[in-house]
């Protein structure tokens, strides 16, 4: 029996009541165009909802900080302010512009952890290597060359490397590391936005992706290995700074070695549930759907603790 930890059970899935109901609100806003709308639809819905939980909450990876974000940003106390001290990780939507579009993968996603034990991250860039469980530590590493990473996830995996799938965003300033993955003999799927879902995927066979690179938002990559911590896999982040307005982030937040390579339980410690629902369809999960009468949307919610993964589907008769 593993550990009792601060964390309720039912948390999980009242994780999962606070996600669907911001993944409805960015839906409503899909495809219009607008990222703003979508993310505030989302952010309002979250909050509602988060607010209703019974512990006593406070962001650590939210919408910004306290001056640049109205709502949910980080520090922000949640939740009744009774019961369990929890840390949370959130984003309302993430894939703003995937929602805006109307395009995959748009997900509302929180993670719920112990006091104190998710790494407070600045919103910077984080240069990122995430894969699956198969995949033993050591084989993946930050400071491994490309074709190093891609020859040991092969090896471990027992494939080629030309069968070996690495996720990548889509961004100009990836142009090299997509020359070194190519060279290596590896294929490529590139996603335009939402390195979550990219994350995770890793761990998700059915996705056809061994291995995440690159880089994308620090606050992503802390909400990914809160992720992996349930399902399991691999990930390690090193901050990027591109300025002196950066690093002074980093040192609001408390973080004090810049050059750190963060390992999973750096970023994500001790007890961890994380939900997420589709809000666009997904390799993973179904968008929102509504007819007109019923809405329906599609989740995940896990914990590190037992390793427990629930995949859950909701419907709501409209106007109930
Ligand atoms: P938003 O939902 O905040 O737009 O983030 C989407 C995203 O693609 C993240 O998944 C990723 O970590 C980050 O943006 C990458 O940043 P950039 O778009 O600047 O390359």
């Amino acid at each position: 029996m593993a550990k009792q930890t601060t964390l309720d059970r039912n948390l999980t899935i009242e994780a999962v009541r606070v996600t669907e109901a911001a993944a409805i609100a960015a839906a409503e806003t899909m495809g219009r165009g607008d990222e703003k709308i979508a993310d505030q639809a989302a952010v309002d819905a979250m909050r509602t909802a988060l607010n209703r939980l019974h512990m006593d909450g406070t962001v650590v990876i939210g919408e910004g900080e306290r001056d640049e974000a109205p709502m949910l940003f980080i520090g922000e106390k949640v939740g009744t302010g009774k019961g369990p001290k929890i840390d949370i990780a959130l984003d309302p939507l993430e894939g703003t512009t995937i929602t805006a579009k109307g395009m995959p993968n748009g997900l509302a996603v929180l993670a719920l952890a112990e006091d104190g034990m998710l790494l407070n991250a600045p919103d910077v860039y984080m240069d990122k290597i995430a894969a699956g469980p198969q995949v033993p530590a050591g084989a993946i590493d930050l400071d491994n060359t490309p074709g190093e990473n891609i020859a040991n996830v092969a090896k471990a995996l027992g494939k080629a490397p030309k069968d070996v799938v690495a996720c990548i965003l889509d961004r100009p300033r990836h142009a090299e590391l997509i020359a070194a993955v190519r060279a290596a003999g590896a294929r490529i799927v590139l996603i335009g936005d939402g390195d979550v879902a990219g994350v995770m995927a890793t761990a998700m066979p059915e996705t056809g992706v061994d291995i995440y690179m690159g880089t994308g938002g620090a606050p992503e990559g802390v909400l990914a290995a809160a992720a992996l911590r349930c399902i399991g896999g691999n990930i390690q982040g090193r901050l990027l700074f591109r300025n002196d307005a950066e690093r002074g982030r980093a040192a609001k937040v408390g973080v004090q070695d810049l050059s750190r390579k963060y390992e999973i339980t750096d970023l994500a410690a001790g007890d961890v549930i994380f939900a997420a629902t589709g809000v666009t369809d997904g390799n993973m999960l179904q968008g929102v759907r509504r007819t007109a009468t019923m809405l329906s949307t599609e989740s995940v919610a896990m914990r590190a603790r037992t390793g427990t993964v629930r995949w859950i589907r909701m419907q709501h008769p409209i106007g109930k």
